[in-house]
């Protein structure tokens, strides 16, 4: 998730572009850069690290031009560096892009193969090259441009210029969030509204497939096949907080909403469909190491160890190799057993948590080969893993975690069919059906969070109970503990979870007519035994909120309030179940006045022991 910004007009464009700039770093902060046209000729800053960094060079060598483009990343492919940072040319052509081309390896190829020299590992590259190909073809930039995406897949935001039609900026939208903010002949292009609110609360959206060309600070729309199109401005009334959070009232409401593409940018690019199989480009571990693994520890904290938990059931289910689940804190302290036949795999959102790096570093000093699934590229952790499966999430702010961890789980996914396909347990129509699960698994998410009133109204009637207990079974407990976990840490509200069978062996003491009970039963294998768990609560006068699937009037029937879940696939409906259980810990936590996103005693990153 990065964040790009452009200008044409009249006034000088790096101090409008780096302002911008600074209202997205929340989109991502590891690198940026500006690219201004001078009388034709593309003056182009870049730094690694955070915006600061190119401000100080600006400053030290200032670029001058009323037209120019800018760039804060969030690396998704090749590292932070500078030489990654966006803008990237190519002969004249000078592009920012926020997205992800999921075809960039095949065209990289065909590019190579046609003499094209590329300096970084960047996708947004190939995107530069294509447009001067096809600007060397016609000699039409706009043309050109035309041409060029209509190559791409995947998503994409761009904003483009060319130092031979140094009077253009063009900007175009697929998949990736586009706004054009109208000034006084002048014009902005940002990722979002914050960018430029100051200038302007006139914005056009710009929605899939369309195209913005300003040639002389005129602006004309169009499809990128080239049809005409009338688009009508809005007035924006947000304040400048409520815009960076995307007119949400926290971030962590903002990044429960954003969950369906993140998922959706944490599987683009990766899956071949026809072969069943996923390709993870930075998992860099020979097939060889794979096949000789006998056992597996996912080691995590937190919510991360909760993701490490479904984990288990993925891998046993479908890779046949025995998985342990362990806390940071715990392994690095223990004798492990670990042996170069144990494949050790790190989860953490950050890659900076102080007790996961040190078991990285445990494990591998006992001989483990270790790949890690992380969000932040370049993070300490992935710096030092053999391998690594990034998640796509984007850069989460909100201190509860929320749509790093179902990334997480559309990591383990990819790696256990990659793994199964390469040790022979999951065989290609096999791989073909759960790539087929996995793919609709956005669209049902977006399903599941029209439930956030019902779950409003749920928060009111049970916000002043003093202790929460979760059920859940099966590959769906894990996502029990972290619906309470969620709800202590946000809400204060004291919540435990507990596999339900093991209900009866203590914590049944504790339910009453008090006492609601949080029960995950969605139609599964378990199901019955579920059902049976919740008349026990029943029976005992606890409340029950039940999580289950669309139309279950057997469960509606019997707990006092029912949540439901669009019907999946088992594996992955922990997705779906995470999200009410959000969007629960989220409206208590509202409604008793806590502070959502930056809960007391709480770090985002824990870099201490
Ligand atoms: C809870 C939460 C924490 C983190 C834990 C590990 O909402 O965010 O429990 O999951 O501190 O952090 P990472 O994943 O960065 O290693």
């Amino acid at each position: 998730m990065c964040g790009i910004v452009g200008y044409t007009g009249r006034q000088e464009a790096t101090p409008i572009i780096l302002d911008g700039l600074k209202r997205l770093e929340y989109r991502g902060y590891d690198s940026a850069g500006i690219c201004t046209l001078n009388n034709g000729h593309a003056e182009t800053r870049r730094s690694e690290g955070k915006l600061i960094n190119l401000e100080n060079l600006l400053a030290k060598e200032p670029i001058a031009g009323a037209i120019g483009i800018g760039h804060t990343r969030w690396a998704t492919h090749g590292r932070p560096s500078e030489i990654n940072a966006h803008p990237h040319q190519a002969g004249p052509v000078v592009v920012v892009h926020n997205g992800i081309i999921e075809n960039y390896l095949q065209l990289r190829e065909e590019l190579r193969a046609a003499h094209h020299t590329f300096k970084s590992e960047t996708d947004t590259e190939v995107i530069a090259h294509l447009v001067e190909k096809k600007l060397r073809e016609s000699g039409d930039f706009e043309k050109a441009v035309r041409q060029a995406l209509g190559e791409l897949r995947g998503a994409y935001a761009v904003c483009i210029l060319c130092e031979t039609e140094a009077g253009t900026m063009i900007a175009a939208k697929q998949g990736s969030p586009m706004v054009i903010g109208l000034g006084d002949e002048e014009f902005f292009v940002a990722s979002d509204i914050p960018a430029i609110l100051s200038h302007t609360r006139e914005m056009i959206f710009m929605e899939d497939g369309e195209m913005a060309v300003f040639r002389n600070n005129k602006p004309a729309f169009s499809t990128v096949a080239g049809a005409p199109l009338t688009k009508n401005s809005r007035h924006i009334d947000w304040s400048p907080l409520m815009a960076e959070k995307g007119g949400y009232k926290h971030f962590m409401l903002k990044e429960i909403f954003e969950q369906p593409r993140a998922i959706s940018d944490t599987i683009a690019g990766r899956l071949l469909e026809e072969e069943g199989d996923v390709y993870l480009e930075s998992l860099s571990l020979p097939d060889g190491e794979l096949k000789k693994v006998e056992r597996i520890c996912i080691i995590a904290c937190g919510t991360s160890w909760h993701a490490g938990l479904v984990g288990k059931f993925l891998l046993e289910e479908h890779c046949r190799i025995p998985v342990e689940v362990d806390i940071a804190s715990e392994f690095r302290y223990r004798n492990p057993v670990v042996n170069d036949r144990t494949l050790i795999i790190l989860i953490s959102q950050s890659g900076e948590t102080a007790d996961t790096l040190a078991a990285m570093r445990e494990g591998k000093a006992r001989g483990g080969k270790n790949v890690a699934i992380c969000n932040v590229v370049d993070s300490s952790i992935a710096r030092e893993a053999d391998g690594v499966v990034y998640t796509h999430a984007g850069p989460e702010i909100g201190v509860a975690s929320t749509k790093a961890f179902v990334t997480q789980l559309v990591a383990l996914y990819l790696f256990t069919i990659k793994l199964g396909r390469t040790i022979g347990t999951i065989d290609k129509e096999k791989g073909q059906a759960m790539i087929a699960s996995l793919v609709k698994v956005p669209a049902l998410l977006e399903k599941t969070l029209e439930l956030n009133h019902q779950v409003e109204s749920v928060a009111k009637r049970y916000m002043n109970a003093r202790d929460f207990l979760y059920l859940g079974r099966g590959i769906n407990y894990p996502i029990a503990l972290e619906g309470a976990l969620k709800l202590k840490e946000i809400s204060y509200i004291h919540a435990e979870g507990y596999p339900a069978g093991e209900m009866k062996h203590g914590p049944i003491a504790l339910i009453d007519e008090n006492m609601p009970v949080v029960i995950l039963v969605p139609q599964n294998a378990n199901y019955e035994k579920v059902a049976s768990n919740m008349e026990e609560v029943i029976a005992r006068g606890g409340r029950v909120i039940a999580v289950c699937s669309a139309g279950d009037r057997e469960i509606a029937g019997k707990a006092e309030v029912t949540l439901e879940i669009p019907q999946d696939n088992d594996d992955l409906a922990p997705i779906l179940l995470s999200v009410p259980l959000q969007l629960l810990a989220y409206h208590v936590a509202v409604l008793k006045g806590t502070d959502v996103d930056q809960p007391r005693n709480l770090a985002k990153s824990v870099t201490v022991e």
